[in-house]
């Protein structure tokens, strides 16, 4: 996919100035380029990013006869352990539908069937923690449907334009600036093929630039999901809450030569079972709801087995429905195994749990504001209180759908009353030299992801807790110092990033005394029931109020 040549000058403007091209973003994107000029940066190409790779799907009411959107929120307040945020559940899942219909007047195609009376209807998948089939997909490859329909609806749009390879390097702020009052202007842009940091212009910038799940060694994300919005907003001033719910999917595909291959939810949810290598079905020791309790259990019960045994990964087995039923259900996931030489059909899949979803991100209203005038955070990169402390499966495609539509309506309102923002200043190089140690980015990137992967992981304790603090003080000023000698680069920029990222994590971590939803310590393996559940908010120093 190629990028519009030179499709700005150094001192460049546009109404809204969107970082990323996920379904968050785009989705946005479609909704306001009829009025205004929108430009959508992705920091690689268009299609790498978290929502290409989604393969359950959207979650959204369509049965009326056995499911109601009571039921869908009832759910989603189950599985975030009472912390989610009830109005903004209500709202997300009561614009379900809609958001569906939205999608499909893009062009997207979901898979269908007939009901009994030979009327065609959506097919609906059932994954963990719902209470009833309420997933509409693309056979197990949803997201790649979803995102390609919205890159060839935007391509064709005159107001939208699309910069690949081009990575946000800070935001601009009228506080930056030393002027009042506080919003956002802008924000510096690495474009990595010419290696040049420019000043972008706008009256709105809207980060919707994913998760932070590489923070772990091993993820289910590309590799954009850096957490570069939340440590771009912390920088700039935003609070951010509930870093300590980062969600580990159960069944990350475990072979040496697949990175990253996530096996289904909907492989359970269409009668997978979890066995051990003794072919025990071991789920039934943990919870009643077996293979379909939500995820938090899932991958703690295998994590749990597979320390205890001292077993590389246990196994999912869907080799007992008929071979025409998996390769209609999940033709990728049979394909991509077999690749590798695993007829899913006959023999079960070895599988790991591996970081999938950051809950917590960016604090925002139901307008999608953040706390910067000016400032939107939609989709992952944001902390709504729609997932508490566990996100339910496929209920994050439909939130990007719904805050991309909230966003929307609050950007419209409010845009003719914010003027245009002064000229920037240009980035300045002055100070910096070429690197002469690319070896350190290397080196650090690999100790962190580490650390936070044997330390701050499925189950943790204070004093691992503690241990991994330390060793990213230590990284920080390392990469602190570097950051201030030499030229950027992408992968200085994300180092430099997850390492906030990842002390944001541990801050939340260790604020909070008790175990709820994704976060489990055995120093308080309970949930503290004498005060009611509290999120875990934190301030950055440079947001007092003007
Ligand atoms: P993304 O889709 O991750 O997009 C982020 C964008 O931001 C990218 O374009 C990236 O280049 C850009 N970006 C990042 N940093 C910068 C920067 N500094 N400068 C410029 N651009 C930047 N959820 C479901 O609801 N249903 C599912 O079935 C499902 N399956 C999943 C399967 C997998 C393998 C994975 C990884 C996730 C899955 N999820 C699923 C979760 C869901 O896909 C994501 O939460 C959702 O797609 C996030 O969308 P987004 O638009 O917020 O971010
Ligand atoms: C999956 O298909 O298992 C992923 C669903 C999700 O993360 O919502």
């Amino acid at each position: 996919m190629s990028h519009r040549s030179s499709p700005y000058s150094t001192q460049n403007y546009f109404d809204i100035l969107i970082a990323g091209s996920g379904g968050a973003g785009l989705s946005l994107a479609l909704h306001l380029a009829d009025t205004y000029k929108v430009a959508v940066l992705s920091k690689f190409a268009l299609t790498e990013c978290s929502t290409y790779y989604a393969q359950g799907g959207i979650s959204a009411v369509f049965d009326d006869k056995h499911d109601s959107i009571e039921s869908h929120i009832e759910d989603t307040l189950i599985a975030g352990a009472g912390l989610c945020d009830p109005e903004i559940v209500r709202l997300t899942v009561s614009q379900g539908r809609q958001s569906i219909q939205w999608l499909r007047e893009q062009g997207v195609h979901f898979t269908e069937e007939r009901s009994s009376s030979g009327k065609k209807r959506l097919h609906l998948n059932r994954e963990g923690g719902h209470s009833h089939r309420r997933i509409v997909h693309t056979d197990d490859a949803t997201g790649k449907e979803v995102s390609l329909s919205l890159i060839a609806r935007a391509q064709a749009h005159p107001n939208i334009t699309l910069l690949e390879y081009h990575n946000v390097v800070e935001l601009i702020t009228a506080r930056k600036l030393k002027e009042s009052p506080q919003r956002v202007l802008g924000a510096y842009v690495l474009d990595s093929q010419s290696g040049k940091i420019n000043a972008i212009a706008a009256k709105i910038v809207v980060l919707a630039t994913g998760g932070a799940n590489k923070v772990y060694l091993y993820s289910t994300n590309p590799h954009t999901s850096s957490g570069d919005g939340i440590a771009l907003a912390w920088r700039a001033g935003c609070r951010v809450g509930n870093m300590e719910f980062m969600q580990f999917h159960p069944t990350c595909l475990y072979h040496p030569s697949a990175h990253s291959f996530l096996i289904s939810e909907a492989v359970r949810g269409e009668g997978g079972y979890l066995i051990l290598p003794n072919g025990e079905r071991f789920m039934r020791r943990y919870d009643a709801r077996m293979e379909l309790a939500p995820r938090d259990i899932v991958a703690r019960a295998i994590d749990s087995e597979i320390k205890k045994l001292g077993i590389d990964c246990v196994y999912l087995d869907i080799s007992h429905k008929t071979r025409e039923f998996i390769q209609k259900h999940f033709p990728t996931i049979y394909m991509q195994c077999l690749e590798l030489d695993i007829d899913i059909c006959q023999q079960p899949i070895p599988v790991v749990p591996a970081a999938h979803y950051t809950c917590g991100g960016v604090l925002t209203d139901s307008n999608a504001r953040t706390d910067v005038p000016g400032l939107y955070a939609i989709g992952e990169v944001a902390c709504t209180g729609l997932h508490g402390a566990n996100r339910m499966a496929s209920n994050s495609l439909l939130e990007c759908l719904v805050f991309a539509e909230q966003a929307n309506r609050d950007i419209r309102r409010q845009i003719d009353s914010i003027s245009r923002p002064p000229a920037l200043p240009e980035w300045d190089e002055s100070k910096v030299t070429d690197s002469d140690e690319e070896v350190l980015i290397a080196h650090n990137w690999d100790e962190l992801r580490r650390s936070m992967w044997d330390y701050v992981g499925i189950v943790r304790t204070n004093k691992r807790l503690e241990r991994a603090m330390n060793r990213l003080i230590l990284l920080k000023a390392e990469i602190a110092e570097y950051y201030g000698q030499f030229r950027v680069s992408s992968d200085l920029l994300e180092l430099r990033n997850l390492v906030i990222v990842a002390e944001l994590i541990i801050r939340c971590a260790q604020q909070r005394k008790e175990s709820r939803g994704l976060h489990f310590t055995q120093d308080y393996p309970l949930p503290d029931n004498s005060r009611p559940p509290q999120n875990t908010i934190l301030i950055p120093e440079n947001s007092k109020p003007n």
